[in-house]
């Protein structure tokens, strides 16, 4: 993935620092623009997964709308163009000057989560003399099989109305006379490889846009949220999801009529594979029973792994290509954090290892960068962009 030419840079780089490959990210928004066009789907990047700012212009050229969880990011959206017209606002905890914010953006809609909301944005317009566009959140029930810390569709979680919910969730739109409901909006969890379950939230889908249209309430819009996941085993093989087989089974699954759109809001799936964290190792410990590669960077850069175990490719990056004559060892990759839990990876089988050897942490371009944190008194994360290599 990386070329000796890059490889020289690297070496005279302060580490760590997150490298973005800007061509795969342009290519990855290509593939994911077009096949959503040819379906006539409408793409609302979710800014969480990643707000830096040179990406943010490259989603926005692309045309993808934003989906904000802050009213931050609703601001930050709008400063870096998108068009309001194209800005959802989602999260379950919107607080009144958030909502405020955004109804003076007059963005195109909130993704409301309980009856109590729905009744504040309707306050909050009437004061500010507007009306607000709402898509109603949708509790499906539907298992996204993936780690639970991240799925959001289930009974128990907190996210969106209840089927228990909706015919009061009915009525008080019908009485508020600043809200208008323009959709319905899912969003069953993050990381979702199996594509039978976009399919099952499919049936889910139909089932509730059936259940108000029943009752002669019109649904103009069904957003159908996020949580393509990405290869994280074998970016290099796999650099971006299948874009056209996700797409397909919204086309093929859900009922919708000509006029009714279909939104998503993907964050991880754009993004993801195009940055890798790239850190040096500072000391190598050959211990009695473990080797611990200690390295510059830490949970305090790419919290993924301490937080959800989750996996992330580890390589030594070197100029030599690996031959069977390398020497490997398996090594626990640590960062210098004061935390056990600082582990990006157990028992990883490297070429032997030496102080100053660089290693790249890949797939880190989503859930990175912006979950970052200033524990131990960090360093303020460092960039480097592969357009801006000589
Ligand atoms: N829409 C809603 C309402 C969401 O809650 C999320 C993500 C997305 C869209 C975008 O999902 P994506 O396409 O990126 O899967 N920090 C975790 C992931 C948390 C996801 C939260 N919600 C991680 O590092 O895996």
């Amino acid at each position: 993935m990386f070329n000796a030419q890059q490889l020289a840079q690297f070496s005279e780089k302060e580490t760590p620092f997150y490298y973005y490959d800007m061509a795969l990210l342009q290519r990855t928004l290509e593939s994911a623009r077009e096949a959503s066009q040819k379906n006539n789907f409408h793409v609302h990047y979710a800014l969480k997964a990643n707000f830096n700012d040179r990406l943010l212009t490259a989603i926005k050229d692309a045309g993808f709308g934003a989906d904000c969880v802050s009213g931050n990011e609703v601001q930050k959206a709008v400063d870096a163009g998108f068009d309001p017209k194209k800005i959802t606002f989602a999260g379950v905890g919107k607080s009144d000057k958030e909502i405020r914010l955004a109804l003076g953006h007059q963005i195109f809609a909130f993704n409301v989560e309980s009856i109590e909301e729905l009744q504040v944005i309707n306050e909050l317009a009437a004061e500010m003399g507007t009306k607000a566009n709402v898509a109603l959140r949708i509790n499906p029930n539907v298992d996204a099989h993936t780690h639970h810390y991240i799925t959001t569709g289930l009974d128990e979680n907190k996210f969106g109305v209840t089927k228990s919910e909706l015919e009061r969730s009915a009525s008080v739109i019908k009485s508020c006379e600043h809200i208008e409901l323009v959709g319905l909006h899912f969003h069953i969890g993050s990381q979702i490889t199996d594509m039978n379950v976009f399919k099952s939230l499919c049936v889910k889908v139909n089932e509730w846009k059936n259940w108000f249209e029943e009752r002669g309430i019109p649904i103009k819009v069904l957003n159908v949220g996020g949580g393509l996941g990405i290869d994280y085993h074998n970016p290099d093989e796999n650099p971006m999801p299948d874009f056209k087989a996700y797409f397909q089974i919204f086309d093929q699954f859900l009922d919708r009529n000509p006029q009714q759109e279909v939104h998503f809001e993907l964050g991880r799936a754009l993004v993801a594979q195009s940055a890798s964290l790239v850190s040096r190792v500072l000391y190598v410990k050959n211990g009695q029973k473990k080797n611990f590669a200690i390295l510059d960077a830490g949970m305090t850069e790419l919290m993924r792994p301490a937080l959800y175990q989750a996996y992330h490719k580890i390589e030594r990056l070197s100029q030599d290509a690996p031959s069977e004559a390398t020497e490997t060892l398996n090594y626990d990759v640590v960062g210098p954090i004061c935390e056990s839990s600082d582990c990006f990876g157990k028992e990883v089988t490297l070429p032997v290892t030496q102080r100053g050897d660089l290693i790249a942490i890949r797939s880190a371009g989503a859930y990175g960068e912006v979950m970052a944190s200033k524990y131990n008194l960090r360093d303020e994360i460092r960039y480097v962009y592969s357009d801006e290599l000589s």
